[in-house]
């Protein structure tokens, strides 16, 4: 019998982990019943719990040290967060690093920070919105040679909005916009790597939510769902990226971090929940590894899934290639028709 592969999350012993032992403690007070001993015990039994749930959540790591001086690495989204602890860790590498960040100005402000970060690292900052085809052309053309892509930039929102092209805008910004990039930047990427930072929500998506037009949120928006779908289509893209043109790129979930930018669209309430949760997640740091690992490492596996500096069985659904070759086809169809 196979395992649920959600089961083999960090994240996820760790709250099976506490759940139980939550009630464990409970039961050690009452079978010990004398109040001073059984409060002794019950705060020994908790301080032994979240040392040990501190090994569960940490995870795997992984801690290149292998210098790559000849590699261009481009970075999307790095103003905070995974990315930047990504951008930084390579420039220390020595890698030549480009971040695309909204903004030319502050894309440069950015860029000469994470470089100081880094003990003189080079770091280069270009203006990149990802939910402006327009932008993301102007962005590619910039390039002269790549040798990593980073599929980092990714955002939450709560509302229906439509980007410039007329993309929902969470859709746009998360697969649309890092699609069209790859494409722009393939024929200089035939012998580099390619790697969509997707998550675990991708196991949210229901069948009847494959509907790439997103009609169906339309009038009644679900931010988690359509957040959900286009971390799926980044699998998708990442496995037909492979399969259709032998690259290597790889898609990943970083494991549940708190300390980022995330969840800065969501209501108050539902982002001070999700800092409960800070008991499970992992450092930026211990985040930023598994992109590593899909960056540099001999051990990652082109067309998969990772997680936790490992190759992980992603949800059934993403394992479908039909519907995988109908994302990308698509996600091809929708550019076209709007890209100038
Ligand atoms: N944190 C988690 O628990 C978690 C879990 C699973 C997956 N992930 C994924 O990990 C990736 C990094 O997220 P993070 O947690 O490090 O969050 P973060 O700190 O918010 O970083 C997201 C980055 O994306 C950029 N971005 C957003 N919209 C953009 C656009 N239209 N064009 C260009 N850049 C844009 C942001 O730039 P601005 O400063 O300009 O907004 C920011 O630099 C995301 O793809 C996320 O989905 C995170």
């Amino acid at each position: 019998m196979k395992l649920h592969p959600l089961l083999f999350e960090p994240e996820i012993l760790s709250f099976l982990f506490l759940s139980i032992n939550f009630f464990g403690s409970i039961i050690v007070c009452f079978i010990l019943r004398t109040w001073p001993l059984s409060i002794f015990f019950t705060c020994l039994y908790i301080l032994l719990m979240f040392f040990v749930n501190h090994g569960l959540t940490c995870g795997r790591h992984y801690l290149p040290i292998k210098k790559i001086p000849n590699q261009t690495v481009i970075i999307t989204g790095a103003t905070s967060g995974i990315g930047r602890v990504c951008a930084r860790r390579l420039a220390q590498l020595g890698a030549k690093v480009i971040i695309g960040i909204r903004g030319q100005e502050r894309a440069e402000k950015v860029a000469e920070e994470i470089s100081k970060e880094s003990l003189g690292g080079t770091v280069i900052g270009y203006d990149l919105d990802l939910s402006s085809l327009e932008n993301v052309k102007n962005f590619a053309e910039r390039i002269d040679s790549v040798d990593i892509l980073i599929n980092n930039a990714g955002s939450l929102y709560e509302t229906y909005s439509v980007t410039i092209d007329g993309i929902e805008k969470q859709f746009a910004t998360n697969c649309v916009g890092h699609f069209y990039l790859t494409q722009l930047l393939l024929p200089r990427l035939k012998h580099g790597r390619v790697v969509n930072v997707s998550s675990i929500a991708h196991h949210l998506v229901r069948p009847a939510d494959l509907d790439y037009s997103l009609r169906q949120f339309k009038d009644k928006y679900h931010g988690s769902r359509v957040y959900a779908l286009s971390k799926l289509a980044q699998i998708y893209h990442a496995s037909e990226l492979t399969r259709r043109y032998g690259v290597k790129a790889y898609s990943l979930h970083p494991g549940t971090i708190i300390s980022t930018n995330l969840q800065r669209n969501r209501p108050f309430f539902r982002r001070v929940a999700f800092q409960i949760l800070s008991m499970i997640g992992k450092t930026v740091e211990q985040g930023s590894m598994t992109t590593l690992f899909c960056a540099l490492s001999d051990d990652a596996k082109p067309g998969c899934y990772h997680s936790d500096c490992q190759v992980r069985r992603s949800s059934q659904l993403a394992m479908d290639t039909r519907r995988a070759e109908q994302c990308w086809n698509e996600t091809e169809r929708l550019i076209k028709e709007k890209a100038k």
